[in-house]
């Protein structure tokens, strides 16, 4: 099969316009990456839960099992401070419930740190020098988009309109992710309310693709080489997909999420912002349904105040607590390694195109 050429997919040498999405939290293994980057697609780590020592270490599995190039992902979102505790007693009141229906007391108050430290894991992309490196909920901070490019790193970031994407070129950027409303996991929006800025795939890219000069790739609902089609035909020179990659073998998804994913029959996600803090896609369950007004602390000190109740719920196969991210076309998920599945996405995408082309014919 001759391989598909755009701009980026050239520059990285991939085989296919394909990017898997990182995915914090467990999903973006380093099985999953080196097996993505190894099929010929862009594997990507989602870091930003990861130590730096834990990122190092990570990458260093990759490469020791494929020369081909791989991404890493940060979300680069600034941390709340010290919380006082009477501020934070309406939303340890709101998950107590949901902590006792596992049997568990209710949450102490939080402290930060909340996620690791951003400089460091910065200071730890720059000694893996991975091919590529994208931020995730704002912009890089200009020395280091300097220091990423010095040391060869290709920078992209998360955009879910148009005054975010022309940021991110001004900013030096070299690519754009045009994340519409209907993806999997945290909203990218950094420059105004979310809940205003979701605006579909379809809509979003062609926006970009006018917008900016840099390449756009697009990032959502896009499940099949069909969808990898229609993002070409949009003017993107690349497709993101992230819940394609969940359900395979290599993941690191929790079993009952993949199997969720995998039992779907209809896009039955929600946004919720009541696991991390930050507004999120997922498949809705009953905690994102009876905590829909509840009180919550900010991103991501509600991450740290719900994360036993969310490990403790996924160990007892109890989908109710967990966070089962998902874009809106879930129920096109399918359980394979990641080789096959992009193997298959390939061929799909061949047959889209070639499908497409037959149109124009006399
Ligand atoms: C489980 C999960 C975790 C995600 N984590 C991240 C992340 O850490 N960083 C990031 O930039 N995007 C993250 N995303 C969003 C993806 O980059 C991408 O926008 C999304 O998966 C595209 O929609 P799709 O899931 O319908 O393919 C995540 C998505 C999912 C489903």
């Amino acid at each position: 099969m001759n391989r598909i050429r755009t701009g980026f997919s050239a520059r990285l040498d991939l085989r296919l316009p394909l990017v898997q999405a990182p995915m914090a939290g467990g999903p973006s293994s380093p099985e999953l990456v080196a097996a993505a980057s190894a099929a010929g697609a862009l594997g990507s780590f989602g870091c930003a839960y990861l130590q730096p020592e834990e990122m190092k270490k990570q990458a260093a599995w990759v490469r020791a099992r494929t020369a081909r190039p791989f991404g890493i992902n940060l979300f680069v979102a600034a941390q709340p401070g010290v919380i006082p505790e009477a501020a934070q007693r309406a939303a340890i009141d709101a998950v107590a419930g949901c902590y006792a229906q596992l049997g568990l007391p209710a949450p102490a108050p939080v402290a930060p740190p909340y996620a690791p430290d951003l400089e460091a894991q910065l200071d730890a992309v720059l000694e893996i020098r991975p091919a590529v490196f994208t931020v995730h909920l704002g912009e890089l901070a200009a020395e280091r988009v300097r220091a990423c490019k010095a040391a060869g790193i290709l920078l992209g970031g998360s955009a879910t309109g148009v005054a975010e994407a022309q940021r991110l070129e001004a900013a030096g950027m070299d690519f754009v992710i045009a994340q519409g409303g209907e993806a999997g996991g945290h909203r990218g929006t950094w420059t105004r309310d979310p809940a205003e800025a979701m605006t579909g795939t379809l809509a979003l890219t062609r926006l970009l693709v006018r917008a900016v000069k840099i390449p756009v790739l697009a990032a959502g609902g896009i499940m099949d080489g069909a969808g990898i089609a229609a993002a070409l035909a949009l003017g993107a020179q690349a497709a993101q997909l992230g819940t394609a990659f969940i359900t395979c073998a290599e993941s690191g998804a929790a079993a009952l999420h993949k199997q969720a994913l995998l039992a779907a029959r209809e896009d039955t996600t929600m946004i919720t912002q009541k696991f991390s803090g930050k507004p999120a896609r997922g498949l809705a369950n009953r905690y994102m349904r009876e905590m829909a007004e509840a009180p919550q602390l900010a991103f991501p000190a509600q991450n740290t105040l719900t994360g036993r109740l969310r490990s403790a719920s996924a160990q007892a196969g109890n989908p109710d607590y967990v966070a089962m991210w998902a874009g809106q076309a879930a129920p096109l998920a399918r359980a394979l390694p990641a080789a096959e599945l992009v193997a298959q996405l390939e061929t799909e995408l061949h047959a889209a195109l070639a499908s497409i082309a037959a149109l124009s014919r006399e």
